[in-house]
């Protein structure tokens, strides 16, 4: 019997078409043998639709005739419902038809919403086996604060930084760009704490520029860092795969960028052309590096990816400071564009290798799962206790037992 694995992508994100892209390829790499795939693509509204029509990137270039032709489908939130059903229940049926019978989620979504753990957590309350990181390490992963944090109080080098809500900076802008200068000095990098693709981040070389830049990033979350600016940089991005038992780290990959720094476009348009489309970003694989200081990067990557309890396939992208060769990790994207499966071909991983691994890691932690106690039995409202004295009784009932 084949595998019923349900791709997921699109989602309310700025990154809506870069997943688009990632899980297109990502379908057309699983063995057909083994997996049947179920395509789900959230609409930028947030509906789901299913439909061999969503195979095909041409079709997204008119979006609202593609949904239109294609199947409205749900699940519902209730554990171990794995059904996909149908919107539309049929002029005679009061009940949803069930559109697909799934085993398995591979969601392939990147950016705010769904990549930081908000979409895990339906998955979760289903129970579907899923690929890649769960809730907690899909948030941490996505808060560029609260992920310093964790990596800096587990010894993994990050940048020095200032973080700030927009409440506290529209209450006291003065001492904020006080504590930014005490502590960090010029010039910083100021970026709203939870979007990708370089969107809202700003350079700041003086006062001005950084009251102009953290106004601007104000705009997009309610938690902004600002960073030391690393001058002399050279980023290297490094994929792992695997879970915290077990995991291996990729080949290095030096991306390429054509201006201050990476650019959505340098990300996606392959640089200054403009049409190019993501997998041709220009990048070096592997990065040309002392093999020293690969293993260096290779290692904190791993150290990252199990500090952060990550899961799947992941990419770390670090920032070495070619004055003193430090090594600081910048981020994890713990949905990487396309899986980083250009860098699993180049550690002699296939995409399709790639894929099957995802599907049995997932299989593999609803094993685990499923071994661990989350509910008691026992129904203290039946064992009578705090039920004598009606509700002042109530008062005193015995969790423990
Ligand atoms: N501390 C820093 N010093 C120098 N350049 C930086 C620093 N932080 C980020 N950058 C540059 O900005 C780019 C985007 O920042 P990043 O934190 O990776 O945000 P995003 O999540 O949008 O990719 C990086 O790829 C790098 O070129
Ligand atoms: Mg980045």
């Amino acid at each position: 019997m084949k595998t019923n694995v349900a791709v997921f992508f699109g989602g309310r994100s700025v990154e809506h078409e870069i997943s688009v892209i990632s899980a297109l390829q990502a379908i057309a790499a699983f063995d057909k043998e083994k997996y049947e795939i179920v395509p789900i693509y959230i609409s930028k509204q947030g509906r789901w639709y299913t439909g061999p029509k969503l195979l095909d990137i041409r079709n997204y270039r008119d979006m609202n005739r593609l949904v239109a032709e294609s199947e409205e489908v749900f699940m519902r939130p209730e554990y171990g419902d794995y059904n996909l059903y149908k919107v539309n229940t049929g002029m005679f049926s009061k009940r949803n038809p069930v559109a697909a019978e799934l085993h398995v989620a591979v969601p392939v979504l990147h950016g705010t919403t769904v990549e930081d753990g908000i979409f895990e957590g339906v998955l979760e309350t289903i129970g579907i086996p899923y690929a890649g990181c769960n809730t907690l390490s899909s948030a941490n992963g996505m808060d560029k604060i609260t992920m310093k944090m964790i990596l800096r109080s587990e010894g993994i080098p990050v940048v020095d930084y200032v973080w700030f809500t927009d409440h506290e900076w529209n209450s006291g802008k003065d001492a904020i760009v006080a504590r930014v200068e005490e502590k960090l000095g010029y010039p910083v990098i100021v970026k709203p704490a939870n979007l990708g693709s370089s969107v809202g981040i700003g350079k700041a070389a003086d006062r001005a520029a950084l009251i102009e830049k953290i106004n601007n990033a104000e705009k997009f979350s309610q938690r902004i860092i600002v960073e030391h600016m690393i001058e002399n940089l050279k980023e290297i991005n490094c994929s792992v795969l695997g879970d915290t038992d077990e995991r291996i780290s990729s080949v290095l990959e030096e991306p390429i960028k054509s201006g201050d720094f990476l650019s959505y476009e340098d990300k996606y348009m392959g640089g200054t052309k403009t049409n190019a489309g993501m997998q041709s970003s220009d990048k070096r694989i592997p990065a040309e590096l002392p093999a020293d200081m690969t293993g260096r990067i290779r290692n904190m990557a791993s150290d990252t990816f199990r500090v952060l309890s990550c899961h799947g396939v992941s990419r770390i992208d670090v920032m070495i400071d070619e004055k003193d060769n430090s090594v600081y990790v910048n981020e994890i994207n713990t949905i990487p564009g396309s899986l980083s499966f250009y860098l699993w071909e180049a550690s002699g991983i296939s995409f399709t290798q790639l894929m099957d691994r995802l599907v049995a890691l997932a299989l593999k932690r609803k094993r685990a799962a499923d071994r661990k106690t989350f509910t008691y039995d026992r129904n203290i409202f039946a064992l009578g206790g705090g039920t004598k004295g009606g509700v002042k009784g109530a008062k005193s009932p015995k969790f423990k037992g």
